[in-house]
């Protein structure tokens, strides 16, 4: 379907990831070392769409511009077009910002925080084939209170509820939506909501109200929204899972790599022990530490005298002479962990607004 656009929503605050997002957005959080927002991208291209919206909150929206540039790096005839969100006013805000864009064409809609395993190329061919007014995926959670969610009825979805205090059905809504240009209709006749955003579920709540056909698709596959730093690590997990061995970097002959391990060119492994599932970025250098499973360690970054497993380490973070194993963090760019020497061992800190340090 050669008219379908791609609108991908990387604005918002990202107050749970806070403070990684004081200075860069979330949707540029890597995961197993590239950028959550370029696997959205990646599932669009592969599903057929070349003409992508991305929207931006513009304090953070420059990098995300310089990152993925005009869209070429992902296929050819593949053009972004940036748009800059006044105000993280909700996710029908966003829809409304992109009308210019988004003319009279069809849409897929994806939270640039979100991953989608095995990509959207069915849910786009069955959007066309059956070119209901909108199609909403759905997949069963535990805590359908955390999300929106949706009520069925002999397979049409007749209720949508943001995080219900109590829920009358587990499917929650998957991070991503297929619409006609219906939803911008429905996008300007709703009220914001009592947290003051205009809500997508408020949005498709008024088609159903309507009479318009709004479709479920129940996704099999896993899903994950990479808001919060425990979802964010299980996304690295779940893409680590899938790397394929690839050895590029330097490394000596006192260290052992098990499993499947990616070692960027430039990277030096140095009388370590690297057991993967693991993603190790260029010019990093690992010395006399141990990087276990699910492990991302981004460009420049430094593991020394330590040892790492289940995190993410940003382009040239730090990790020295600590004792004990650092596990499930985040640690962002240019930070520095590390251990003294000296006697006695006290802790020194200079961290910034909104970091967690927990000794355990
Ligand atoms: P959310 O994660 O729901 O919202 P948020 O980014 O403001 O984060 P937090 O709740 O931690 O403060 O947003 C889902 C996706 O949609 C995310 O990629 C950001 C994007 N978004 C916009 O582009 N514009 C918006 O107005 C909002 C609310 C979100």
């Amino acid at each position: 379907m050669a008219d379908l656009k791609g609108l991908i929503l990387s604005g918002g605050r990202g107050t749970r990831l806070r403070p990684i997002t004081y200075t860069s957005a979330k949707q540029l959080v890597p995961v197993a070392n590239r950028p959550v927002l370029f696997y959205g991208i990646e599932a669009m291209v592969e599903a057929g769409i070349t003409e992508i919206g991305i929207i931006l909150n513009p304090e953070t929206g420059g990098e995300i511009r310089k990152v993925a540039g005009d869209g070429s790096q992902f296929g050819e005839g593949v053009r972004i077009t940036y748009i800059d969100q006044s105000s993280p006013a909700g996710l029908a805000h966003a829809v409304l910002t992109a009308e210019e864009f988004l003319g009279d064409s069809s849409f897929v809609m994806y939270l640039g925080d979100n991953l989608l395993q095995g990509g959207i190329q069915e849910l786009v061919a069955e959007f066309t084939q059956n070119a209901p007014d909108a199609m909403i995926l759905l997949q069963p959670v535990d805590d359908p209170k955390s999300y929106g969610v949706a009520e069925l009825h002999e397979g049409r979805v007749t209720r949508l509820v943001e995080k219900p205090a109590e829920p009358q059905s587990d499917l929650a809504l998957v991070g991503v939506y297929l619409f006609t240009k219906r939803i911008l209709e429905a996008a300007k006749a709703i009220e914001p909501s009592a947290r003051g955003e205009l809500e997508i579920t408020d949005a498709i709540q008024w088609q159903v109200d309507q009479g318009d056909r709004v479709e479920p698709h129940v996704v099999h596959g896993w899903w994950k929204d990479t808001g919060k730093l425990a979802d964010m690590l299980e996304a690295n997990r779940l893409i680590l899972d899938v790397v394929e061995r690839r050895v590029e970097g330097h490394v000596d002959a006192d260290s052992q790599i098990d499993g499947r391990v990616v070692i960027e060119e430039g990277a030096r492994i140095e009388r370590s022990v690297v057991r993967g599932p693991v993603v190790i970025g260029k010019d990093a250098r690992i010395t006399d530490s141990y990087v276990g499973p699910y492990s991302a360690i981004a460009t420049g970054a430094v593991v020394e005298r330590s040892e790492v497993e289940h995190s993410i380490l940003l382009e040239r973070a730090q990790l020295i002479g600590l004792e004990g194993r650092i596990e499930s963090s985040l640690l962002g760019r240019n930070v520095v962990v590390r251990r003294g020497e000296r006697t006695p061992r006290a802790y020194r800190f200079m961290v910034g607004d909104d970091a967690e340090i927990e000794i355990l």
